[in-house]
């Protein structure tokens, strides 16, 4: 049986090369959802010029109580964060359980939690000298990248600087992102003791 087509929030504070990648894979219908709105906590986040040139409402919200009006008046299904540097209070989360899929630059529980974000992951993969790093994708709880994991994929080290290393793994970013969205969509994704399966 076929699901419904989802509602997809998308929040944002940065670049939204996750964001293109989510645009577009519902504009081929690989993803059976639509991104109903665009979220982003920085009014110079340049996602938020990708969603307008991609038709899709876009709004710089910083207060979170706003947020949650916002995604409920919405009828939101599915909140996606891709590069969203803000913390979402527990009210959200728990609203929302299950229900929110976060992107990570590493292989959780490798290189994540406080104080692991944008560069910072790449740099501090690179001093540790680890010889594959990757990315995660999670369902979010209130902890820190702590959340089920959904996918990840690895990309392995090859003498790269931290700017080159970012790129690297944001290719792979945005095959599982927009790959576990779609199977989200078609709720295909159960939880089993706190695990995600991936079903039929
Ligand atoms: C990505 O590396 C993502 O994993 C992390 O923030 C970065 C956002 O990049 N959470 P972009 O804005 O999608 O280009």
């Amino acid at each position: 049986m076929t699901s419904l087509s989802k509602n997809i929030a998308v929040l944002i504070s940065g670049g939204g090369t996750n964001l293109q990648a989510i645009i577009d894979n519902t504009e081929n219908n690989y993803i059976n959802g639509k991104i109903k709105i665009v979220i982003s906590n920085r009014e110079d986040a340049y996602g938020l010029i990708r969603a307008k040139k991609a038709g899709i409402p876009a709004f710089c919200i910083k207060d979170d109580e706003k947020l949650l009006s916002k995604l409920q008046d919405n009828k939101i299904d599915l909140i996606i964060l891709a590069g969203y540097l803000k913390i979402l209070p527990e009210k959200i989360t728990q609203i929302y359980e299950n229900k929110i899929i976060n992107i990570h630059p590493s292989l959780i529980p490798a290189f994540c939690g406080r104080g692991y974000y944008g560069l910072k992951v790449h740099e501090a993969v690179i001093k540790r000298g680890v010889k594959y790093t990757g990315a995660t994708t999670h369902f979010v709880n209130e902890g820190a990248d702590e959340g089920p994991i959904i996918m990840q994929k690895i990309v392995e080290v090859e003498g790269e600087n931290p700017e080159e290393l970012q790129q690297k793994v944001l290719k792979v970013e945005h095959e599982i992102l927009p790959k576990s969205v779609k199977y989200f969509c078609e709720d295909k994704l159960k939880l089993v003791d706190g695990k995600v399966v991936i079903g039929g």
